[in-house]
Parts: structure tokens; sequence; C-alpha cells
């Protein structure tokens, strides 16, 4: 219940909101439709291709066929993403985040007997949704965990506007005293499916999720070196 004067306000505001929803909805399903009408004439390619593989024709079309299908993989993911982001005001408390994922880490690398020390600012408040907090920052400590040799460090800074008018900023810092990378390296593991060390499990895909959520929320990804010797994983956010 509003007081009378703003409740015009209030009913635009929900108004706005609620087109806003339906728009990003509908381009959602829009995608979804598309990946879908393309799966099946992708599948008959890939088939008929197949069925001709001494033919450099036939390896050709394949590989390309791979290409198309990786890419609406993608896109579906993206639109997947863009979807969660409808929510206009939706707030998130960023310390208990951290701390529920440092007891999850530590016990998925338990045998390897990484510590995980935290130090986060408890007024942080990142201007999105739970999920994609846990999503970006669970990628980034899971790196640090699986590379370090025996410490993980998390700092959570909140920082006051840069401009005025402008919301604060949120940053997340994730380092580990493990092999690191070098710049080249870094500029590399970003994109999709690049893995440099084959040693630990995964895909290759945790960082490109990680990069393209941050954009989404008009944030960044930067890596870097740790003071402890590893990499450092540095994610801007917007904060409230
Ligand atoms: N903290 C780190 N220290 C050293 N190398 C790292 C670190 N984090 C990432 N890398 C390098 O970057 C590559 C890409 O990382 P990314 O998180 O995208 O994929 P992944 O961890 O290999 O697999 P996934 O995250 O999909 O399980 C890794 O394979 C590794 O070579
Ligand atoms: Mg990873």
């Amino acid at each position: 219940d509003f007081p009378v004067e703003i409740a015009p306000l209030a009913r635009e505001t929900n108004a706005l909101i609620d087109t806003n929803r339906e728009i990003v909805e509908r381009a959602r399903t829009h995608v979804g439709n598309l990946a879908h009408a393309i799966k099946t004439p992708l599948s008959v390619i890939v088939n008929e291709a197949a069925a001709h593989a001494a033919d450099p024709f036939a390896t050709k079309v394949l590989e390309q066929a791979d290409v198309m299908r990786d890419q609406v993989a993608h896109h579906l993911e993206r639109a997947r993403m863009a979807a969660r982001l409808t929510v206009i005001g939706t707030v998130t408390e960023v310390a208990p985040v951290i701390d529920a994922l440092r007891r999850t880490m530590e016990k998925i690398h338990r045998d390897r007997g990484i510590a995980i020390e935290v130090d986060a600012d408890a007024q942080a408040r990142f201007r999105g949704e739970r999920q994609d907090l846990e999503e970006m920052a669970g990628n980034l400590v899971d790196n640090a965990c699986k590379w370090a040799a025996s410490r993980v460090f998390i700092e959570v800074l909140l920082e006051r506007p840069v401009a005025p008018g402008a919301g604060p900023m949120l940053r997340i810092i994730v380092d580990d005293d493990g092999r690191g990378l070098s710049s080249a390296e870094r500029a590399q593991v970003s994109r999709r499916g690049q893995r440099l060390d084959e040693s630990k499990p995964g895909s290759g895909l945790g960082l490109s999720i990680v990069v393209d959520l941050a954009a989404l929320y008009g944030g960044s990804l930067s890596l870097g070196h740790a003071p402890i010797g590893g990499l450092r994983a540095e994610l801007l956010l917007p904060g409230v």
C-alpha cells in the first residue's frame, strides 16, 4: 500500500517491469524456437556428411556443422542467462554467498587441504540475482582451488561511485598460490573451451560463463597476478 500521491507512479513502474519481462521472455522464446528449428536440418547434414567421411568436402561440412552446433548452444545459454536478469531491483547480500561458497569448496577439495581465507565487506550488496553471483564467484573459486598449491584468498570490496549519479561498484578478488598464468595465457583462457592444463578436470567453459554473465550486468572480469603467487581473478559488478 502506497501513499495516494505515489500510487500512479507505482502502477506505472509495475507496468514497465511487466512489459520488460514480457519482452525478454519473447526474445528468449524466439531464440529457443530458432535453435530448435535448426537442430533437425543440422542433424541431417551431419548424418549425410558422416556417411561420406572419406570425401574432403564432407569433412569440411562436418567441421562447419560442428561450429554451428556450438554457436546454437552458446546463444541458447546466453538467452537463458538474459532471461534471469528481468527482475529490476533485485539485491543480493554478498558475504553470505561467499561464506557458503567457501564451505562448499573446502568440502569438495578437502583431500587437498586447501585453506580458503575470506575478507568480505559485510555491507557489500550485489545489484542482481543470487544465482548469478553464485555462478560467477563459484567458477572463480573453483578454479582457484583446482590450481592452488595450498591457499585461496577471497576479498570483497564495496567501492564508492566514481562519478556523481553512478552507483557503487562491487569488487570481488579471488587469489591463489598456484602456478598462475602468463599474460599471453591470460588472454587465451577466457575464450570458450580453452584449457591450458589438462591435468585437472574441466570443460574449459567456466571463465567464459563468468565473462558473459558479468557483461550482462555491465561488469567485467580481469585476470592478473596474485600477491600470493598464482592467478588473481577480479570481478567488477554493480553494487548497491
Ligand atoms: N586459478 C588458475 N590458475 C591457473 N590456471 C587457471 C586458473 N583458472 C583458470 N586457469 C586456466 O584457464 C583454463 C580455463 O578455465 P575455465 O574455468 O574456463 O575452464 P576449466 O576450469 O578448465 O573447466 P570448467 O570451468 O568448465 O570446469 C583452465 O583450464 C586453466 O588452464
Ligand atoms: Mg573452471
